[in-house]
């Protein structure tokens, strides 16, 4: 039920603090560690390399769970669009590990993937919202992200949820390998819990946003490096899945190879700067559409903010940033569409689950 909230959209992104805590009390055990089933961990620290199979937001999840997998554990993690990844099979290593990533676990080019590792004797963990939904039950291990039923065509909540749980089994594999670890996720999304509520306290800010950046425009840009550049991925996706505004994502570093093309006067290009070793060059880049006529929206972390910054996150631990700066993408993404009169919970030609090929 949505209860007094317009949409399902805004109830989720709402959600997603309580969401954060519930993942925090389901994860710690009673000395305030990581409770974590021990066959995952096992199966974890066996493997070579570890191969993240997801679609849609959720892919752009996975995106992100490969850097902190890769950073916080130190074991090699490569990212695949479920469909690729079905007709076009990278050589696998010897001792892989297969984590589908899925709000539902019903999708059905994942659920292809799935069935095709599974069939050349590989292991595979299920990272979703629903236990008990078929990617669940057909994997060999399940953890849940405890983010509640999502009603909402546009996945919100499913995601950040999705990168806590990823965190969490990031830092108890270091854990496992006897790594010395000064970043407790377990603490660290308590802090993240309550930078969401900032910013979902600022709906009339973020609604202006929406209105100055977006109301009129045919296309926008997000652009962003590093972890910031997963979240333009999926800030992209937020705007077009539900305003119809032409929207990409891109890496500021290739925008000069092409796509730069394409700014003209007033071309809305939202920047995202939350990884000081980034913010210089970013920002450099932000500078290069302006001088081409764009019109910037800067959404940048506190310590790195500059004057005129749209946009300034509280200031969250590096790995988790990520799960912060997308909450303001998702509330432009939401007020851009109301503004367009569009169907924020029904988007035109989507299905909440993609269970066909
Ligand atoms: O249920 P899943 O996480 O497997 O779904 C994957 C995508 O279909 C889903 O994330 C889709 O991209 C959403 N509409 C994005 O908001």
């Amino acid at each position: 039920e949505k209860g007094t909230y317009p949409h399902f959209m805004l109830k989720e992104i709402d959600e997603q603090p309580f969401v954060m805590r519930n993942i925090i009390s389901k994860y710690k055990d009673d000395f305030d560690k990581i409770k974590l089933d021990e066959d995952i961990r096992r199966a974890v620290m066996g493997a070579d390399r570890i191969y993240i199979v997801a679609a849609g937001t959720s892919y752009h999840a996975g995106l992100v769970g490969k850097q902190m997998i890769e950073n916080i554990a130190e074991i090699p993690v490569e990212t695949h669009i479920a469909s690729e990844f079905l007709y076009n099979m990278p050589l696998v290593s010897e001792n892989p590990l297969f984590i589908f990533l899925s709000q539902s676990g019903e999708t059905a080019d994942s659920r292809g993937v799935l069935v095709n590792v599974k069939e050349k004797g590989f292991k595979t963990l299920t990272v979703t919202n629903v236990p008990g939904s078929t990617l669940s039950r057909e994997a060999d291990f399940t953890l849940h992200t405890f983010a509640g039923p999502e009603i909402a065509v546009a996945s919100t909540k499913a995601y950040t949820a999705q990168m806590a749980v990823l965190a969490i089994l990031a830092v108890d594999t270091a854990n496992a390998r006897g790594k010395e670890m000064s970043f407790n996720p377990l603490q660290e999304l308590a802090i993240v819990a309550n930078a969401m509520e900032v910013l979902t306290d600022q709906k009339e800010k973020l609604e202006q946003v929406a209105r100055d950046f977006l109301s009129v425009t045919r296309n926008a840009f997000f652009i962003g490096r590093a972890a910031d550049y997963y979240v333009c991925l999926e800030g992209a996706l937020k705007l077009k899945e539900i305003s119809y505004i032409q929207a990409e994502g891109f890496a500021g570093g290739e925008l000069k190879h092409g796509t730069i093309a394409l700014i003209e006067e007033g071309t809305p290009v939202i920047g995202l700067a939350t990884q000081e070793h980034v913010n210089l060059s970013i920002r450099g880049n932000m500078k290069e559409t302006v001088a081409r006529g764009a019109s910037p929206c800067m959404i940048s972390m506190e310590g790195l903010d500059d004057e005129g910054d749209a946009v300034v996150l509280p200031k969250v631990h590096t790995h988790l940033a990520p799960l912060v700066s997308v909450i303001p993408m998702q509330l432009i993404a939401y007020y851009a569409a109301l503004h367009r009169e569009c169907d924020v919970d029904k988007p035109r030609n989507l299905a909440k689950s993609v269970t066909v090929e």
